[in-house]
């Protein structure tokens, strides 16, 4: 029997209950996944009391992923440099903390696009956004060795603090509109688009090149004005729903040591 949740705050249009309970299902396993609607004065006794509980481990999602921070017992490389947790393991009395969005995001990248994937040492990418998605998707791309990797950001400040490498550039987002046309793969991580803001796109792609890959993390709704855009300027489109499919399997191999990859429902 497998307890799992997701903490945050809100969390009841969460799509993870219905991913995880399909993943229990597909191993053969009991057990649920619930929403925890934690507010921030709780959070300390939530955690207190999962460390002492028979759950397996929960989600973590905003406001959290930073705020939890402090109530682990031990966090792993990846989610220590990026300074946010999205996932949370109980082992005996100790809570264990990492982080699995930006492996996600590069799974996700690799399952759609593999050749891009393989020739990615000849690619320029654009992340727009510089919040704890971002920097998570950048830490996880600069692994795979790109050409180049630009953040664009409203705050260009918060861009800078990410840029670890002295070719990567920090753009304004009027500046990333212009210069479109240089980027192969441009990855949209701010919540611009997301309902109910759907009306809305953070920036326009119409200098964007076709052929180019364009990614929204946002899933609600799955075709974002974003990717909307994209399409019509004829370019290959990664959907933030598939991202959301492998960063939930990796946190379930977290929990149970089973691989569901190879199960993910991604149309
Ligand atoms: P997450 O952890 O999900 O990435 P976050 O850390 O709150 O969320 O980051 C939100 C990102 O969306 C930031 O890059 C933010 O830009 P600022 O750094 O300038 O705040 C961006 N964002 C949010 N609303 C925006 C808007 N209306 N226009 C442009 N960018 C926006």
């Amino acid at each position: 029997m497998y307890k799992l949740g997701l903490i945050g705050h809100p969390v009841q249009h969460s799509k993870s209950p219905e991913i995880h309970q399909y993943f229990l299902n597909v191993i053969n396993a009991n057990g649920k996944y619930e929403l925890f609607d934690v507010m921030e004065e709780d959070l300390e006794y939530f955690l207190n009391e999962l460390k002492h509980s028979d759950m397996n481990g929960v989600n973590v999602t905003i406001p959290y992923k930073e705020k939890v921070i402090p109530y682990l017992d031990e966090i792993d490389e990846h989610a220590q440099m990026l300074k946010a947790v999205n996932t949370i393991k109980r082992k005996g009395n100790k809570l264990i903390g990492y982080n699995t969005d930006g492996e996600g995001f590069i799974d996700s990248l690799r399952y759609t696009y593999p050749k891009f994937v393989k020739d990615i040492k000849d690619k320029t990418v654009l992340i727009l956004g510089a919040g704890g998605a971002a920097k998570g998707i950048y830490f996880s791309l600069k692994k795979l060795n790109p050409k180049r990797i630009d953040i664009a950001n409203r705050t260009k400040r918060k861009a800078e603090n990410i840029v670890s490498e002295n070719n990567h550039l920090v753009l304004a987002l009027e500046e990333a509109e212009e210069k479109l046309y240089e980027y192969d793969l441009v990855i949209q991580t701010t919540n611009v688009g997301m309902e109910p803001d759907k009306d809305n796109q953070v920036i326009k792609l119409t200098h964007l090149n076709r052929g180019a890959i364009v990614s929204d993390i946002v899933y609600k709704p799955k075709m974002t004005k974003f990717l909307l855009n994209g399409k019509q300027q004829g370019a290959r489109l990664l959907f933030g729903e598939s991202m959301l499919w492998y960063q939930a399997a990796k946190s379930f191999k977290i929990w149970t040591d089973q691989s569901v990859e190879k199960h993910l429902k991604i149309d």
